[in-house]
């Protein structure tokens, strides 16, 4: 592959004078202790494609070199490439850098290095002779993948989490319940997935009035699950961010134990949107919250744990006996200095065990958490708010990163929600949020995409939502300078090649194939 198709496009990139590399069944690689996992890695995915051995070797043996060398002067996550006459030499500041560099080597191969098995003759798998020199400009480059609304089996996930690291993106944060749905196994209250875990039916489309599919849908992660997709992102060094949502989108919660609800019981929800059903405040309820996430600290190591706190709905709490005498004996003005009080708790619980609360921007209602980091969704405004405020930030607004959004205005989009997002937006959106000082843009983390699935039925509809979307939002959270999509379309088109080897059903850019339409299915598209 010629190296001008690099997708997130790297900081400096030239190519060399020499032949370039050929591997070949004499290849080996080596690699240094801090950069044996991206040697088992590389080992792994190019040994599969093409067939060849791969073996270690040692030092000057060795065509394929892997190192860890953090004095080298290249910054977190950064890395060097060279291929020259001596052969190849990735050296990573850290053992991340390092994988980057790997990554960045399977792309100077052709898209069959993408293959699970040979699939080509030997003799064509040639590294082009470059030296790059390569970094991220953002410490956060996220995905949000909601596995509540339609449940993504572990496999599939597992296959998501390689299409993130393609993409040098470093965050999976995993949305693991909402009121359609409880995704993750908690031993201490089975009833969470036992009832939790699935619905009767879902919700087809957004049209009014809504109609449903008659059909059960569900799945849970058992911790042993959960423990396998923590070790394998790691190994990619992805890290899985676990959101529990409260106080509000936790109708699966309520339906499997009632008494966390404010209300009359509830089933597990089968319609979208926004439900009135939320957390109520007893002593009770925080106490069975703190036990679910003292499990959820203890299978994600992740320092940033997601307690949600979106569109909490305040009707059951003006009316709540509870709600309101909590109010009156903390002193609270009014219902949104309640939620911030309940979220307070869970900051405060989170900071006392060496993590740090991440929420929706509604957390700031009420009042911002001391620790709370907070991911500004409903615009910018948010996130300027609380990176004035001194608070860190991801930026993920609803305009620029939602992935549920229709991807063009034609009338074949499948299930059309949201204004349109295209690649081409994806690509030019700025992160950082222009009115903030430097000094305030300090505490911009970086930014993520965020994949709501309640129109995703299976990992196939998910594929044609978040790719090549996903691809273009890879070079604005990694990539500094400037963006320009004609320059960037290339080299799209060359990675979609990539995609295409790995059996990645993308939105072509032409539009749905006749399959990823959904005739008849109505939206609710806004202009
Ligand atoms: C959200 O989209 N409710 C965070």
């Amino acid at each position: 592959m010629p190296a001008d198709s690099l997708v997130p496009r790297p900081a400096e990139l030239s190519t060399g004078a020499y032949d370039g590399l050929a591997l070949t069944p004499s290849t080996r690689i080596d690699a240094d202790s801090a950069a044996r996992g991206a040697e088992v890695w590389l080992r792994a995915e190019l040994g599969a494609a093409t067939g060849l051995p791969l073996p270690r070797g040692d030092g000057q043996s060795a065509q394929l070199r892997l190192s860890v060398d953090p004095a080298a002067g290249l910054g977190a996550e950064g890395y060097r490439l060279i291929v020259d006459a001596e052969g190849a030499l990735i050296v990573g500041h850290d053992p991340a850098g390092v994988f980057y560099g790997a990554q960045t080597l399977r792309q100077l191969l052709p898209p069959t290095a993408y293959r699970r098995a040979p699939a080509a003759g030997p003799g064509q798998w040639r590294l082009p002779s470059v030296r790059i020199t390569d970094r991220p400009r953002f410490g956060w480059r996220g995905c949000m993948l909601d596995v509540a609304r339609h449940f993504m089996p572990k496999h599939d996930v597992l296959r998501f989490i390689d299409l993130l690291a393609l993409h040098k993106l470093n965050v999976l944060h995993l949305h693991l319940s909402d009121d359609q749905g409880w995704r993750v196994e908690i031993e201490r209250y089975p009833r969470l997935t036992e009832v939790g875990a699935w619905r009767e039916e879902s919700q087809v489309g957004a049209g009014l009035p809504p109609a449903f599919d008659g059909r059960p849908h569900g799945g849970y992660y058992t911790r042993d699950d959960i423990r396998e997709i923590v070790a394998y992102a790691a190994q990619r060094h992805i890290t899985v961010v676990p959101e529990i949502d409260i106080p509000g989108h936790s109708q699966a919660a309520i339906a499997a134990y009632p008494e966390l609800g404010e209300g009359e019981p509830v089933g597990v929800g089968r319609q979208w949107g926004i439900i009135d059903n939320v957390l109520n405040v007893t002593d009770a309820t925080l106490e069975f919250y703190r036990n679910v996430f003292d499990e959820i600290l203890e299978l994600f190591p992740s320092r940033y744990v997601c307690v949600g706190g979106d569109e909490c709905p305040k009707k059951q709490w003006r009316v709540s006996d509870t709600a309101q005498r909590r109010i009156r004996e903390e002193g609270l003005a009014d219902e949104d200095e309640l939620q911030s009080w309940f979220v307070r708790h869970f900051d405060a619980y989170l900071t006392e065990r060496g993590r740090r609360l991440l929420g929706w921007d509604e957390i700031l209602e009420g009042g911002l958490a001391p620790g709370a980091t907070v991911m500004s969704w409903r615009g910018t405004e948010g996130g300027v708010a609380a990176a004035r405020a001194g608070h860190d930030v991801v930026m993920c607004p609803t305009d620029t990163s939602y992935l549920d959004y229709r991807q063009s205005d034609g009338a074949d989009e499948p299930i059309p929600v949201g204004t349109v997002l295209t690649t081409a937006d994806v690509y030019a959106a700025e992160p950082v949020p222009a009115e903030l000082s430097e000094q305030e843009a300090r505490h911009v983390l970086g930014a993520q995409v965020n994949v709501w699935t309640e129109h995703m039925d299976s990992p196939r509809a998910v594929d044609y939502m978040v790719f090549p979307r996903l691809s273009a939002f890879a070079e604005a959270v990694w990539s500094a300078g400037p963006r320009d999509y004609a320059e960037f379309l290339p080299r799209l088109e060359g990675h979609l090649l990539r995609l295409e080897a790995l059996g990645v059903e993308y939105r072509p850019l032409s539009g749905p194939r006749p399959w990823q339409r959904r005739p008849g299915v109505a939206g609710r598209p806004r202009s």
